[in-house]
């Protein structure tokens, strides 16, 4: 097939059609938040990980095969050096609705107005509570007024969303959705809440004991917000509620409870050059390889992208009660 011949949407064979990239541009990360890694993580070596200049080849590719939202994650995506040089170019790619942002908020006081300067339209920033010494024990380094420091800055910026996401723990954090969700509103921004996915072996957490569901979060939130009901969508998982008389958004990201795959139309780049189809399976293919064996050659790159289309899988199988059977940390894809 010639290039002009290669579709200009990416569709798999349940017929979803793919337009949403995920790119992790690090593995590393200065947290090591107990549901996403070891405390002792190994990361992987220079030599193994795509450059900047690859990875803004790779996005441009997915663009023209009709992606128009491109998540950048990590790990912690704003401590690879030249971040906001990929950013800006990736920023620039014409046929792009959205470049977006998941982050975990430690570098974003003195990023978040590069940011928005490079293109960045939404931010999501992780932030599972709101006791200093509570988010320490959770992200095992991080620093609590660091990030509401960088949620702060981000706010100056005037993005065109600002999302929290916090991952909900039996035991750890339950209690404090309603409080999390009165920072959203105080904020005027949103928040997602997530049942955590056994990705990865961790360390001192047991996955199965800490689970809470979303809608085990619901009634919490029904005894101080009223919420309705939305159909927005920010394109990603999200099934969100509206707190009736503010202007936040209320997100549960369901994976046990309520699965989205049906609806899945995204797939995700690791910094290793692996396309991954699914974040619960292990079904991927190598970009990286192809991009070194064809230096230059666009039209292989995509056939290879429009290929590995083929191999989406339906959807995720996960056991909080076993051992996980995907052994690739969350760090790896970044969400
Ligand atoms: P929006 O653009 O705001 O909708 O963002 P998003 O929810 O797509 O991205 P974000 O990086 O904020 O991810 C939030 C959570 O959703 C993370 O825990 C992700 O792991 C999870 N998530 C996103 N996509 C998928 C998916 O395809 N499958 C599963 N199981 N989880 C996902
Ligand atoms: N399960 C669910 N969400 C997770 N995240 C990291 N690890 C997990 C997990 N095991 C969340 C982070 C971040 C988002 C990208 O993914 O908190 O907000
Ligand atoms: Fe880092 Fe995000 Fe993983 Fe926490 S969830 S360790 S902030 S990559």
């Amino acid at each position: 097939m010639t290039d002009t011949n290669l579709p200009a949407q990416l569709i798999d064979r349940f017929g979803r059609t793919v337009d949403y990239l995920r790119i992790s541009i690090t593995d590393r990360c200065d947290f090591r938040c107990v549901y996403c890694m070891s405390e002792d993580m190994t990361f992987l070596p220079r030599a193994q990980i795509l450059s900047l200049e690859e990875i803004y080849i790779l996005a441009k590719a997915f663009a023209e095969l009709g992606v128009k939202k491109i998540r950048i994650t990590g790990g912690e995506p704003l401590v690879r050096k030249g971040a906001l040089e990929l950013l800006h170019n990736i920023g620039r790619i014409e046929s792009l609705k959205e470049l977006v942002i998941t982050t975990n908020g430690s570098q974003l006081e003195s990023m978040a107005k590069d940011l928005k300067q490079a293109g960045v339209k939404r931010i999501n920033i992780s932030l599972d509570t709101l006791d200093a010494d509570k988010f320490k024990a959770i992200t095992r380094t991080g620093d609590l007024q660091q990030v509401l420091r960088g949620i702060k800055a981000a706010k100056v910026q005037g993005f065109e969303r600002i999302k929290i996401n916090a991952v909900i723990l039996k035991n750890r954090n339950h209690l404090e959705v309603n409080d999390l969700v009165q920072f959203a509103v105080d904020n005027a921004i949103d928040i997602s809440f997530i049942e955590e996915m056994p990705l990865g072996m961790v360390s001192n957490h047991d996955r199965s004991g800490a689970y809470y569901s979303s809608d085990l979060i619901k009634k919490d939130l029904a005894r101080q917000f009223s919420l309705m009901a939305t159909t927005e969508s920010t394109g990603g998982p999200s099934k969100y509620l509206n707190v009736i008389g503010t202007q936040t958004r209320v997100g549960f990201i369901s994976p046990h409870s309520a699965n989205f795959c049906s609806t899945c139309n995204r797939v995700r780049l690791t910094v290793e050059g692996q396309l991954l189809l699914c974040l619960g399976n292990e079904h991927s293919v190598d970009l990286k390889q192809v991009l070194r064996e064809h230096p230059g050659d666009l039209p292989a790159l995509k056939q290879a992208i429009i290929n590995a289309m083929q191999i989406k899988p339906e959807k995720h199988e996960f056991n909080l009660h076993e051992q996980p059977i995907i052994l690739r940390h969350m760090s790896v894809t970044g969400g």
